[in-house]
């Protein structure tokens, strides 16, 4: 299965642990394992309600893996994608949250990549990033099989993930998030575009609400929000076909 990291570089806010939250909550045909190597309290893994040891205590030696991964229960399903995956199963989340003790940016960022390409044999995996100022989390972006860009239609945070140079092998796919409609352009989204097919989403006043009410975010999440989540989804589960195939 695939490995994808979600990535704006320095700039914070964007929008990937809730991409990334959002994305595990889609039904699918296997499970979605979520590492969240993001600021604790932050990332992915509190959006989803799971905290506890995770990647700093393994790397540290005092947890193993099959302890910090945690299963999670997603009550209601993601909205209006039935089958879309070829799916319409309920989905099954895995997440391996931050951790609780402090530990040094490269050495979460070097056991994260090695979890995930561990974990990969089991889930399709995503791996939620900080915002990170220097090249701390390089490693992970080099050593899996797709990267999302996320960017906001903003000048500074298309200017972090399209004047940023990085090496990776991965499948690079830019993603225009909070954008104020689905017709809407801009010169932010042709900026991107260097990386290839844009996936916009759009903003969506009930996704702020994931964290403390996710029934109703869920509920009352936009159609073409789920659609781009999926879109989302298939991105990454169609480039593992190419390259198995
Ligand atoms: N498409 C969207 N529409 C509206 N709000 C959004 C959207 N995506 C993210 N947000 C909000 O933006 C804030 C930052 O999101 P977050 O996922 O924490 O960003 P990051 O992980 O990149 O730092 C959160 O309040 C979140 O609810
Ligand atoms: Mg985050």
């Amino acid at each position: 299965m695939i490995v994808a990291a979600l990535t704006s570089f320095n700039k914070g806010g964007t929008g990937k642990s809730t991409l990334a939250a959002l994305a595990a909550m889609v039904p699918a045909r296997k499970p979605v394992c979520i590492i969240d190597a993001d600021t604790p309290g932050c990332g992915s893994s509190a959006i989803l309600h799971v905290s506890g040891p995770g990647l700093a205590e393994l790397a540290w030696g005092k947890a193993e893996l099959r302890e910090v991964v945690l299963e999670v229960e997603v009550e209601e399903a993601f909205p209006t994608v039935k089958g879309v995956l070829g799916g319409g199963d309920r989905p099954r989340v895995w997440v391996l949250p931050r951790g609780e003790v402090k530990a040094p940016a490269s050495m979460l960022a070097e056991i994260a990549i090695k979890a995930a390409l561990l974990l990969r044999s089991y889930a399709n995996v995503i791996v939620d990033l900080p915002a990170y100022p220097d090249d701390s989390f390089d490693v992970v972006i080099e050593n899996v099989d797709v990267v999302l860009l996320v960017a906001n239609p903003d000048d500074a945070s298309i200017r972090a993930v399209t004047e940023r140079e990085f090496e990776t092998s991965a499948v690079v796919k830019p993603v225009l998030n909070k954008v104020p409609n689905m017709a809407w352009t801009s010169r932010h989204e042709k900026a991107l575009r260097k990386y290839g097919e844009l996936i916009k989403v759009p903003f969506d006043p009930a996704l702020p609400l994931l964290f403390h009410r996710p029934e109703e975010a869920l509920r009352r999440m936009r159609k073409d929000t789920a659609h781009a989540i999926v879109d989302l989804c298939k991105a990454m589960t169609m480039i593992q076909a190419m390259r198995v195939g």
